[in-house]
């Protein structure tokens, strides 16, 4: 069976482009805004270096957000994600004693939309955004995932 249809169509749509300089900028200043919690993610099976970092940020009303990224493109795809995903749910669930994550995603990042429904997020709504990457406008799909959704 191939993609959904709206997947296929989403797929189509150009990725935001990053310079190595502006990323590193953008992962520096998190690791220094103490308000951030920054996570490395490593693999059991995918060799000894890191393969991506999460972070847990914007903590208010008993929530927080969640933002992840898989470094290298060929260790997409691989579950690495889904993985800690759940991870930091239970670190943020029973570790932190929090009740809601909070996550978001642009429209046509398909891979991060089936990380959220795979860990049981909800769609609770969306905007749009210019990206201060390169100054287009997205469609940004709202999830939430609650405690006692388990
Ligand atoms: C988004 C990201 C964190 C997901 O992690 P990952 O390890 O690649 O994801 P997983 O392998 O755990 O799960 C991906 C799911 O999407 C599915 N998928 C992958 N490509 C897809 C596509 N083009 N269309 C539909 N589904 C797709 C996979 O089949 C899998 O679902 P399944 O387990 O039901 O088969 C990772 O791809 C990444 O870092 N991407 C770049 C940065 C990014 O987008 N970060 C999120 C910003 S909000």
């Amino acid at each position: 069976m191939g993609p959904r249809p709206r997947a296929r169509r989403l797929e189509r749509a150009a990725p935001i482009k990053l310079s190595l300089e502006a990323a590193r900028r953008d992962y520096l200043s998190r690791w220094k805004d103490s308000s951030v919690k920054t996570f490395i993610i490593e693999s059991r099976t995918d060799g000894d270096e890191p393969i991506g970092m999460a972070t847990l940020y914007d903590f208010r009303n008993g929530g927080c957000e969640l933002g992840i990224k898989i470094g290298r493109d060929d260790l997409r795809g691989h579950g690495h994600g889904a993985e800690a995903v759940e991870l930091l749910l239970s670190y943020c669930f029973d570790t932190m004693g929090l009740k809601t994550v909070r996550g978001s995603t642009l429209a046509h990042n398909v891979r991060m939309q089936r990380v959220f429904e795979k860990l049981g997020f909800k769609e609770s709504g969306d905007g749009s955004i210019i990206s201060r990457f390169d100054n287009k406008r997205y469609t940004e799909l709202f999830y939430e995932r609650r405690w006692d959704d388990r």
